[in-house]
């Protein structure tokens, strides 16, 4: 049975629960065959009953209902109702015990979504809605309870028998089978439920808390990948002790689990006391993850960890607020990310993404606020908008309040709704009375949707000195939405002379000299500042650290942008003036191959780009980040009418262009960065590696012999997966005869390993080659695909789609490509599918042909009957 009603809940219709849930008791007895769950819960109205009776409605589908009785005694059939999602008894007691039954299948589950088998072990995921799927419960996350969970199954079979929290008594049964009862002394909604069983490797671990308690620290993984685990181990550690440190939160249970799982929709999930995690952010050695694999361990196991207080210990009231938990704890982990690592390089990259991910959200016909209004399919609103732009907004609150009054915010949030379901309403007021601000205007971030535009402009009086900045902001219209009131925006400044030299930023009217970089509060329409005390005209670096998530437009000449890239001291400053004059040349390409005119190369630019390349710059891996062209997608973004084509082949003709004219200088860097020692993890080298590929990248362009030659080289020397996949990359864009060879031997040495054969599907599907879209319908039928496996999908068909030029081929055939495998995927895993549309639900920025075609593939989805409530959403709303 699915669920094909389309209703839309709205968060407006919010209301408390009837009733709440004192205890839980689940019993699961995990089979081969069938799986049994049996759950007491102890219920209780929480409502005025003197108003009269409401009656239990419980939430759960997708399993066969065993029995179901009532302090004891079996409920007639005529006593409940139960419908395709729920499960009502009209008269209950004001208190009183209800056991259920029910008879569940995970080895036919491939919706990945409740109890489920990956790899031969059970395992669950229940965030949002899965614990329904379990049995019928009141499964919102404002619904908090003690939970106490047996786990039986063979013990052959399924050594580790894990669940929340502290086990409590374990033994063996007669029958072969063992069985473990775990209690969470904490109460938790049921989406933090967790359950795993399996033959399982588990490495260990401790860390002591800073109050003195000893955690015991436990990763379970296959055995073969046992080897795999310990930076995962170590990041955990890191993240616990950073967290005490930075927040002046400790864990609170006795021991902390991960799981690692081979089969899973999303990255990992923070389920009170057993994380688990798609094993991509788990497994790494040297050989099988690159710097940037390792990064991300470090950074999800980070963002899952932090969730412990941001989420669990203060959780959601309703789905609505989900930012609350996921906008916080990505601020969190960028933070951790950033103490680890480069400051600068860090905020680049969150920069990068937000930028491409969320702006294309934003602009969208799925566009939503930071808190949305509405939503058919919960699932669907895990999005760049309420991740990543959720976590700008704790950035600018951050800012404008100042770091200390910051930390007392999020202090008093914790003290004041520890074991709550809250609402970001709660917690904007938490920072408004610990910092004594007027947050108002503020709150508009988390109502209105849409990329605000602030446009700025300055005058220059030099009989005065003063420097005149003119600020109007606008937001564009998004879906329900036509018309914004302003935001409150922190604009972060800075002023440089003509040598590049900061100068005090003292407003007019202050005393001078003022700090040399302030935060100016926009709030209106259209405001001006003057800044006085000024000897000559000044270049303003404006958005200092992106201080806000918006599309900046200033008149930057080409000489301030070189200025500002030689000189600015904020790295993001620095990086956007690179950024801006690469995006400003290759548009203009952009037009000259529109137009049919010669591309030429612009001089101006290759000059700045070598004074860049040859400066000596220390932090390597800032300088690689400056030296990468903006990405055709946020070139894309830049566009009224998107022309991948052009794009496309624009930003291969400046690649082309640097590499042709900077030839030597190139090598000599690429040279200059490689190193003769043995890999090593935490070798302060990432840096030098990503440049030393990044220099081989351009070298590849220019399709020399001699230049593939030390590609494959570097492919067959190297003795780490950065390199090997900084040779690879190039490589597979090649058209050269080595190409196939080297491929296939990386296939055939790498076949046994899940994780790194993503990555060669991945490298095939973004190639740039022509034959691309016939090697990806190819590669469809190749033994090692797997339609099911959410990892495997999206190496293959997820990262097609993200290859510009050939998904959106003229003729349709790469929208097709996606479409015909979505077909395919939807009855398996309609969560998946849904978030892989994405690419076509943007067809309005793109010229009429290419409109048409994506909305003819848009259409064959919804003509499906019986479409699942996940990808009717997205595809309704985006037609
Ligand atoms: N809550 C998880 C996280 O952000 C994400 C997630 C959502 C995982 C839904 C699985 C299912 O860490
Ligand atoms: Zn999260």
């Amino acid at each position: 049975m699915t669920e094909t009603a389309h209703t839309t809940i709205h968060r407006h219709d919010y209301r408390p629960p009837d009733y709440t849930v004192e205890s839980v008791d689940l019993r699961f007895e995990l089979g081969e065959d069938t799986t049994l769950v049996r759950s007491r819960l102890a219920l209780r109205a929480a409502y005025d009953r003197s108003g009269g009776e409401r009656p239990l409605v419980l939430d759960g589908h997708r399993f066969v209902l065993r029995s179901l009785s009532l302090d004891g005694t079996p409920l007639a059939p005529e006593a409940f109702q139960v419908s395709a999602e729920t499960l009502v008894v009209p008269s209950v007691p004001a208190s009183f015990t209800l056991e259920v039954e029910t008879e569940l299948r995970p080895q036919d589950n491939t919706f990945l979504e409740g109890l489920y088998r990956s790899n031969g072990m059970f395992c669950t995921q229940c965030e949002a809605q899965g614990f329904r799927s379990i049995t019928y419960y009141p499964d919102r996350p404002d619904v908090l309870s003690i939970f106490t969970v047996t786990v039986v199954a063979d013990r052959e079979r399924y050594p580790v028998l894990l669940s929340n929290g502290n086990p409590l008594d374990r033994g063996e049964l007669p029958d072969g089978r063992h069985f473990i009862t775990w209690h969470d002394p904490f109460r938790k909604p049921s989406y933090l439920f967790a359950l795993v069983a399996g033959r399982l490797a588990c490495i260990e671990d401790s860390f002591t808390t800073c109050s003195g308690r000893e955690v015991s620290l436990r990763l379970y993984l296959q055995e073969a990948n046992r080897n795999k685990g310990g930076h995962a181990l170590r990041s955990l550690k890191k993240a616990m002790r950073w967290d005490e440190e930075t927040f002046g939160r400790e864990y609170d249970l006795d021991c902390y689990m991960i799981v690692a799982v081979d089969d899973f929709n999303m990255g990992a999930m923070e389920n009170k006391g057993l994380n688990i995690f798609n094993s991509c952010y788990v497994l790494a050695t040297p050989e099988t993850a690159t710097d940037t694999d390792y990064q991300a361990i470090e950074e999800v196991i980070g963002h899952e960890y932090f969730h412990n207080w941001s989420g669990n210990r203060v959780t959601c009231r309703d789905w609505f607020q989900l930012s609350l938990k996921e906008g916080l704890t990505i601020f969190r982990d960028q933070e951790f990310s950033a103490d680890m690592e480069s400051r600068g390089v860090k905020r680049i990259a969150d920069v990068r993404y937000l930028r491409t991910a969320q702006f294309a959200e934003d602009g969208g016909p799925l566009a939503h606020p930071v808190r949305p209004e509405s939503y058919m399919e919960i699932n669907n609103f895990y999005t760049a908008t309420v991740y990543n732009k959720g976590g700008e907004l704790i950035r600018m609150l951050r800012t404008l309040l100042g770091a200390e009054r910051f930390r007392k915010g999020m202090d008093l949030y914790f003290e004041r709704h520890d074991g709550q379901a809250v609402t970001i309403e709660d917690f904007v007021q938490a920072m408004a009375d610990a910092s004594n601000m007027d947050l108002g205007q503020f709150r508009l971030w988390y109502s209105q949707a849409g990329t605000p535009l602030m446009e700025a402009s300055s005058s220059f009086e030099a009989a005065d000195g003063v420097f005149t900045l003119t600020v109007r902001q606008s937001c564009p219209p998004t879906p329900g939405q036509p018309d914004k009131q302003p935001f409150h925006i922190p604009l972060v400044v800075g002023l440089l002379d003509r040598a590049g030299r900061e100068l005090p930023v003292t407003l007019f009217g202050e005393p001078a000299p003022g700090p040399t970089t302030r935060i100016l509060e926009v709030n209106r329409a259209e405001q001006t500042f003057h800044f006085s005390g000024l000897d000559s005209e000044p270049v303003p670096a404006l958005l200092r650290g992106y201080s806000a998530p918006v599309k900046l437009d200033y008149p930057y000449r080409p000489d301030d942008l070189v200025l500002l890239m030689a000189h600015e001291t904020d790295p993001f400053c620095r990086w956007e003036a690179g950024q801006q004059l690469a995006a400003q040349v290759i548009l203009s390409l952009v037009a000259d191959q529109q137009a049919g005119r010669e591309l030429k190369p612009d001089q101006a630019f290759v000059a700045a780009y070598r004074a860049a390349l040859t400066s000596g710059e220390p932090d390597r891996a800032f300088l690689a980040e400056a030296l990468t062209l903006p990405s055709e997608k946020y070139l894309a973004e830049l566009m009224p009418v998107i022309d991948p084509e052009a794009i496309h082949i624009a930003r291969r003709f400046m690649i082309h262009t640097l590499a042709t004219q900077l030839r030597s200088d190139f090598l000599a860097v690429r040279e200059a960065c490689r190193s003769a020692l043995p890999y090593g993890v935490d070798d302060g080298r990432s840096g030098e590696r990503r440049l030393a590929n990044l220099c081989l990248a351009y070298l590849m362009s220019l399709e020399e012999q001699a230049i593939t030659e030390l590609c494959i080289q570097q492919y067959r020397t190297s003795d780490n997966m950065t390199d090997t996949m900084g040779a690879l990359g190039p490589l597979a864009s090649c058209d050269c005869p080595e190409r196939s060879q080297v491929l296939e031997d990386f296939y055939r040495h790498w076949q046994g390993d899940r994780l790194v054969v993503d990555k060669w599907f991945s490298l095939r599907a973004l190639s740039d080659l022509p034959g691309t879209l016939d090697d990806a319908r190819a590669l469809i039928g190749h033994p090692a695909f797997e339609l099911a496996n959410p990892n495997r999908f999206r190496a293959l068909v997820g990262a097609f789609s993200q290859n510009q030029p050939h998904f959106h081929a003229p003729d349709g055939a790469g929208y097709r490509f996606l479409v015909d495998q979505l077909l395919r995927l939807i009855p398996l895993n309609p969560q998946v599918s849904a978030r892989l549309l994405a690419p076509l639900t943007t067809w309005r920025r793109f010229e009429p042909g290419r409109q048409a075609l994506m909305q003819q593939e848009l259409r064959r989805i919804q003509a499906l009957p019986q479409l699942p409530r996940d990808v009717y959403e997205v595809v309704e709303k985006s037609l």
